[in-house]
């Protein structure tokens, strides 16, 4: 998708079975730990899409050799020869995170801990997005962090680091991986308090390479490691965050029937699921399972009618990246479907609230903007547009799906970002009949 435009015509039912991409926020985690463990681990199903690249040329530029067998679109098998908690060479150059904000928080975790000096950059998308919240306790913890008013590029000298007792002010598993990845190197315990329950893949993934992390409650507190870290041997589960743009297009395009297989169903990540069964969505688990260290599930999915909902508190950190395909459910429920309590979706790869609307409205929805969220009054028929994701992955293939539901066609402009979580996810669609074309 060279130059960006994703063409979409509605009124094709989505019918068939679907493997979501591996999941992102368990790939990066996977490679960077998989590079500190002491021998070689193996990973397969990791995502392989511009997100986790960056990740992976990072870990690279620091000595781990990764082989990378790719397996299909989006998808690679890694070997990782994992050079051990003090084994990272300095960077020639400084780290590209590209445009992805985990990426650059975790790295800063990681890089905090290393005795050598590094520099984190990216694009102009990532400088923009707020890097304080990383490099203050950082610094707590004894690095030396210097930041750019508080955005990238990000100077870091790290080395010996303290445990440190930190309250989140934002429920953030960025944050909060980043500063376990710099407590393996702290001489004491390092403990977080959150203040919603955020993804727990980074300590899913310690616990399971032998380090000690004790989960209470919302609070977290990893002890360092005092023997090496296991390699892994891990199947990467599909991303629910992927799988939730067909399985909302199934749930409102009429004679759709699609089985989404391997969706990680992690109660951290699965919100939208609980949402939109209690709007009336008929989504049925079948074997479920465990794989990698997290349950997972296929997702039998029929179109339903939906009733409106509110959003609020906890439940809006557990489905955080959904609400660009939740608004699109929005305008097809039954009553005024409104979203609190999540103005982080303003610090997103763009203003999620603010783009979200001003797209949407293109296609007729009735959304409107709140400062900590948006209220959508619904149903209402969709019109064919011009719309523009502004280089955001989950709002091109969001609008991509508004399109499938539209009058007419509609054509998403600078969709080549789908690229940093989804690749192959046009094919995936038309390959279900869905009538979406890139160029
Ligand atoms: C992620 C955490 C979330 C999420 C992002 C991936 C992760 O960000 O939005 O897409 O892998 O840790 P925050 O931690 O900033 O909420």
């Amino acid at each position: 998708m060279a130059d960006g435009v994703l063409r979409v015509r509605p009124g094709r039912p989505l019918v068939g079975q679907l493997t979501p991409p591996g999941d992102k926020s368990i790939s990066h985690r996977a490679v960077m730990l998989a590079s500190l463990a002491s021998g070689e681990s193996r990973i397969r199903g990791w995502l392989d899409a511009g997100d986790t690249r960056a990740t992976l040329e990072a870990l690279e530029a620091m000595g781990v050799p990764i082989a990378v067998i790719r397996r299909a679109a989006g998808a690679a098998d890694l070997t990782v020869q994992g050079v051990g908690l003090r084994g990272l060479h300095p960077p020639a150059r400084p780290l590209h995170c590209r445009r992805s904000g985990t990426t650059m928080r975790l790295l800063a975790g990681l890089l905090a801990g290393q005795p050598f000096p590094s520099l984190l950059d990216g694009d102009p998308q990532l400088r923009r997005r707020p890097m304080r919240r990383v490099t203050l306790p950082l610094r707590q913890m004894g690095a030396e962090v210097q930041d750019e008013e508080g955005h990238a590029p990000l100077r870091i000298r790290g080395g010996r680091l303290q445990g440190i007792t930190y309250a989140m002010p934002v429920a953030s598993a960025q944050v909060k991986s980043a500063l376990l990845l710099a407590g393996l190197y702290a001489d004491g315990p390092t403990t977080v308090h959150q203040p919603g329950p955020s993804r727990d893949h980074t300590e899913r993934m310690l616990a399971a390479m032998g380090v000690e992390v004790q989960v209470a409650g919302l609070t977290v507190t990893l002890y360092p490691p005092t023997a090496p870290l296991a390699p892994l041997d891990l199947t990467v589960p599909g991303d629910f965050s992927s799988a939730a743009f067909p399985l909302v297009a199934a749930l409102l395009v009429p004679g759709s029937r699609l089985l989404l297989q391997g969706v990680n169903l992690n109660p951290t990540r699965t919100g939208l699921l609980e949402v939109l069964r209690e709007m009336g969505a008929e989504i049925v688990e079948r074997a479920v399972r465990q794989e990698g260290g997290e349950p997972v599930a296929d997702l039998e999915v029929r179109p339903s009618p939906l009733r409106a909902t509110t959003v609020a508190g906890e439940r809006v950190v557990r489905m955080i990246d959904e609400f660009p395909i939740f608004a699109v459910a929005a305008t097809q429920a039954l009553g005024e479907t409104v979203v609190r309590d999540a103005a982080e979706l303003r610090v997103k790869e763009v203003d999620r609230i603010a783009v979200l609307v001003r797209e949407l409205r293109k296609m007729g929805a009735a959304i409107t903007e709140r400062p900590d969220g948006f209220v959508v009054r619904g149903p209402t028929p969709l019109q064919g547009a011009e719309v523009d994701s502004h280089g955001d992955h989950r709002l091109a293939m969001a609008l991509g799906v508004a399109g499938l539901l539209a009058e007419g066609e509609t054509i998403v402009w600078r969709a080549e970002a789908i690229g940093d979580s989804y690749p192959g996810f046009v094919e995936a669609m038309q390959a279900l009949g869905a009538g979406m074309e890139d160029s």
